[in-house]
């Protein structure tokens, strides 16, 4: 018996407006899939007479049931590679999978998809066709999620590239106030120099009236009445 599964590999993520596609793989080992009957692996180490196909399989297992396998998800589409010995129906949110026939006796590698689903929790379920004995082997799947654009658990790719942006813009943000600042400061010293100018020339105009005045009074005795005005303002 084989057991074709596609050796699948968890892609980068793909950018939309405003939100991103990220392709999330699921193990037949994970405790996500629940299995309503007994189980059994098979992987390396419990080959269950399928060798020749473990080197296929993710992971290196897969889990058999004769029972349902559940798994619920948050997601626009998923792609399963499962295998069913017998009759089985594949079911997402209790209605049928129309592209997936019922199962034949002895299929193996069993691709099953949906796609363009609407963004919200959907289970998908395999159920065994009552009064057979069937057996239904799960690999692994991958389910498509929509993360919005501000989400922080993206790849290793997508988070330096908005670490170095941010950094841009705080970059840019210094600098422009900088310039504003420094823009500024300029005024203020032009300003500042425009005043101590004007101040000094007031001194000098003060200072050479006062000595206009004391050089009167030296000379005419009477004390200058503007003169006298004068000093208080400096
Ligand atoms: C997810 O995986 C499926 C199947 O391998 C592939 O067709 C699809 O393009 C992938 N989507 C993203 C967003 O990587
Ligand atoms: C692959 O198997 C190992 C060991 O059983 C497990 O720790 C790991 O989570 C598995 N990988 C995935 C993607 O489930
Ligand atoms: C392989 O499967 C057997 C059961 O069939 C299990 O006991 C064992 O832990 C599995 N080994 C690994 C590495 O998953
Ligand atoms: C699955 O197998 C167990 C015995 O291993 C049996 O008791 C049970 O009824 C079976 N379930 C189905 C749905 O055939
Ligand atoms: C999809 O649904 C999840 C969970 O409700 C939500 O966090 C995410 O933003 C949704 N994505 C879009 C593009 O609406």
């Amino acid at each position: 018996m084989l057991l074709l599964a596609h050796f699948l590999l968890l892609l980068p993520s793909v950018r939309l407006v405003g939100a991103f596609l990220q392709n999330l793989t699921v193990d037949d080992t994970s405790e996500d899939i629940i299995y309503s009957g007994p189980v059994f692996q098979c992987n390396t180490t419990s080959s269950c007479g399928i060798e020749p196909a473990l080197q296929g399989l993710y992971n290196h297992s897969a889990t058999f049931t004769n029972d349902s396998i559940t798994f619920r998800f948050q997601g626009v589409a998923y792609y399963a590679d499962i295998a069913i010995f017998g009759s089985a129906t594949i079911e997402l949110d209790g209605v049928r999978n129309p592209g997936a026939p019922l199962g034949v006796p002895g299929t193996v590698d069993y691709p099953i998809s949906q796609t363009g689903l609407t963004n919200d929790t959907h289970t998908l379920s395999i159920h065994p066709t009552p009064g057979q004995i069937v057996l239904i082997g799960f690999d692994s799947l991958i389910y498509t999620a929509i993360f919005p654009d501000t989400v922080s658990s993206l790849p290793d790719a997508a988070t330096p590239k908005k670490k170095s942006h941010a950094g841009a813009i705080a970059g840019g943000v210094i600098g422009g106030l900088a310039v504003v600042f420094g823009i500024l400061l300029a005024g203020l010293f032009a300003h500042r120099r425009k005043l101590i100018l004007w101040r000094n020339q007031r001194k000098g105009i003060v200072l050479r009236r006062m000595d206009a005045a004391s050089r009167r009074n030296q000379s005419e005795v009477e004390p200058g009445e503007e003169d006298a005005k004068v000093v208080p303002a400096m």
